[in-house]
């Protein structure tokens, strides 16, 4: 087995069928994508303001619906702003200590201020706005990641920025229109890390339609595979008094227990409230 097969085997826990590409600039790529892992553990060297400042260029290379590009990104540099933050998620102490910390933003104020500079309306004031820009910083954000792992760094999106929204827009003074998608942890990994375990491509890649027909028993060999490479502790078990300890404690007991709170139940109100028009 060649070297991409053998990642891709990683990543997947089992064979997978993919081509190889001769060594160079494109192998280097692939094997960047395939070898991706969020970090969480850093050391305390600095990044580099150049260092830093490739990133953000590779960043905003990324394609753009209709080339709008809906992003800001805000890196807190403010150590009272970091500790505020950090504050915020005490459970998640690589937000408070990782050696640059950003937070991701989609931006459709910019593309309203020119409307309202060159005399336009904003016509599509509906979902699909909202929606673009979050698609749009999603993908400025993995091509930040790729481009921080290309270059030997380590990041970790942080997602639970959004469950104290109100409280992060007012630390970064987001206006209206201006959302956080994420913040990131960047810095140079004290850890190797490891390889998160995907569903297998025949879950997820349908042909000609979708079909979950067989998703039960799918699961049921993914969860096995899984757990074979990485079996979830006991002391990780969530919401034991509510669900109790099943037989066997997989991804998806983990996952669907995870999504059995509900959570960020005010990010419609504060899109609302901060000019989005949902409907
Ligand atoms: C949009 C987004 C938000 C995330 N939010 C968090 C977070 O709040 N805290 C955290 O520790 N990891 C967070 N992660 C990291 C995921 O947990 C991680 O990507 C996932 O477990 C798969 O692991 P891998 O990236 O190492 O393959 C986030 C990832 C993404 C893409």
């Amino acid at each position: 087995m060649g070297k991409l097969a053998d990642l891709a085997a990683q990543r997947f826990g089992m064979d997978v069928d993919v081509a190889e590409v001769e060594a160079g600039p494109g192998h280097d790529t692939l094997t960047t994508l395939l070898s991706h892992r969020t970090h969480r553990r850093f050391l305390d060297d600095p990044v580099a303001e150049e260092a830093l400042n490739l990133l953000y260029a590779c960043a905003l290379s990324a394609p753009g619906k209709s080339d709008l590009q809906q992003i800001a990104i805000i890196r807190i540099r403010d150590p009272d702003k970091r500790r505020a933050i950090a504050d915020l998620m005490p459970q998640m102490a690589w937000i408070g200590t990782c050696p640059v910390f950003l937070l991701f933003c989609g931006d459709s104020r910019r593309i309203r201020k020119l409307g309202q500079l060159r005399g336009h309306d904003f016509a599509n004031d509906h979902l699909d706005a909202f929606l673009n820009a979050a698609v749009d910083t999603a993908l400025v954000m993995q091509n930040f990641i790729t481009a921080a792992e290309a270059a030997g760094l380590g990041c970790c999106p942080i997602s639970v920025v959004r469950n104290h929204i109100d409280r992060i827009a007012e630390i970064t003074n987001l206006p209206d229109h201006v959302f956080p998608v994420a913040g990131m942890c960047l810095g140079r990994p004290s850890h190797p890390g490891f390889t998160s375990t995907r569903l297998p491509p025949e879950m997820v890649v349908h042909t000609d339609q979708y079909d979950d027909s067989q998703l039960s028993a799918q699961i049921d060999a993914y969860d096995r595979r899984r757990d074979g490479i990485y079996h979830i502790p006991p002391e990780k078990y969530r919401m034991m008094a509510e669900y109790g300890t099943p037989e066997f404690y997989g991804w998806s007991e983990d996952k669907t227990r995870q999504v059995s709170v509900r959570e960020r139940d005010d990010l419609a109100a504060y899109l609302r409230c901060h000019g989005f028009c949902l409907d």
